[in-house]
């Protein structure tokens, strides 16, 4: 994380060797401070100013990093949220050259996407972890609905779709103090002004783009602001321990309900399976071939009808 931080800003050509030798030996607590302040300065497409300027949030937001690149938002929010930062600062990147997809796959971020990472402090125990992602879901499904988009759904357990295609994957990372979670980092990631020629080949069937979508480019600032709205909305029915609330938003969005899945648990053998719901925890509630029920609480589905 350090010697991403200080690559960045050699890149810039913001600092010479001699800082370099000085940041590689600063405290963490400082760095931390240069890594902040990195993220106070102008970047060219995403702009901090524009993304609070109507910005209706009481936390999420008010704290903004943006940065002109960065090999994971993630990593970023995770190295901040462990050195003094404020509950729901947002870390932003135009670019990620090391981004962090689920089950340890990359993701592809070139510039024109939503690259962003939410720092929450919640005070809850991880059985609520899954929960935080669904809501997550939830938040990027009504942002799409916000700005014209007819049908965005949320497919098991997070990945939104347009149209039979992902346009948006979500990535959540708990960081634990013995044994107990100190922050959670919400990343999200938004195929937004983007082709499909910005994608390697193999990913290309299966993406969507919002530019495609609705036929245009839209507003990436305007987009960001929407999103931490919606997402205040959601994180406050968590905190109010609605999840009920959260859960029928989501079974109204669901692309996975009431399909024939394959699903693919971590350390767990494949199988085919019916999908009957979601539970209140947030698990993936599914009658197998033999008739017996599960409850997948990690892991993958593949759709097959
Ligand atoms: C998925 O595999 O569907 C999850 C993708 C999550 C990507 C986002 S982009 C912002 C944040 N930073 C990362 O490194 N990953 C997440």
């Amino acid at each position: 994380m350090r010697n991403e931080i200080i690559n960045l800003l050699k890149k810039e050509n913001k600092i010479s060797e001699k800082t370099v030798s000085e940041l590689k030996d600063m405290d963490l607590s400082d760095f931390a401070t240069v890594v902040k302040e990195l993220g106070k300065e102008e970047t060219e497409n995403i702009k901090a100013s524009e993304i609070t300027k109507d910005l209706n949030t009481k936390f999420i937001g008010k704290n903004l990093y943006v940065y002109k690149e960065v090999a994971s938002t993630n990593t970023v929010a995770k190295f901040l949220s462990m050195n003094n930062i404020e509950n729901g600062s947002v870390v932003i990147s135009e670019r990620q050259t090391k981004a962090k997809g689920r089950s340890g796959k990359s993701w592809e971020s070139p510039l024109g996407g939503i690259w962003l990472s939410i720092i929450l402090n919640p005070n809850v125990d991880y059985s609520k972890l899954p929960l935080i992602t669904l809501a997550t879901g939830v938040a990027v499904a009504k942002t799409l609905e916000r700005i014209g988009v007819e049908n965005p759904e949320i497919k098991w357990p997070n990945d939104i779709i347009i149209n039979d295609k992902k346009v948006c994957g979500i990535l959540t990372e708990a960081v634990t103090k013995f044994n107990t979670i100190e922050n959670v980092i919400i990343g999200v990631g938004i195929d937004a002004n983007l082709n499909l020629a910005d994608f390697p080949e193999e990913l290309q069937d299966g993406t969507t783009t919002l530019q495609i979508e609705l036929g245009r480019a839209g507003n990436e600032n305007l987009l960001i602001g929407m999103f931490l709205e919606e997402f205040e909305k959601i994180a406050n029915l968590f905190i109010e321990e609605k999840y009920e609330d959260i859960l029928k938003e989501w079974r109204k969005r669901s692309y996975t309900i009431g399909k024939i899945v394959e699903v693919r648990e971590p350390f767990n053998t494949y199988y085919d399976a019916y999908v009957l719901g979601i539970g209140k925890e947030g698990a993936l509630v599914v009658e197998k071939i033999d008739g017996t029920l599960e409850k997948v609480i990690s892991g993958e589905c593949i759709i097959k009808k």
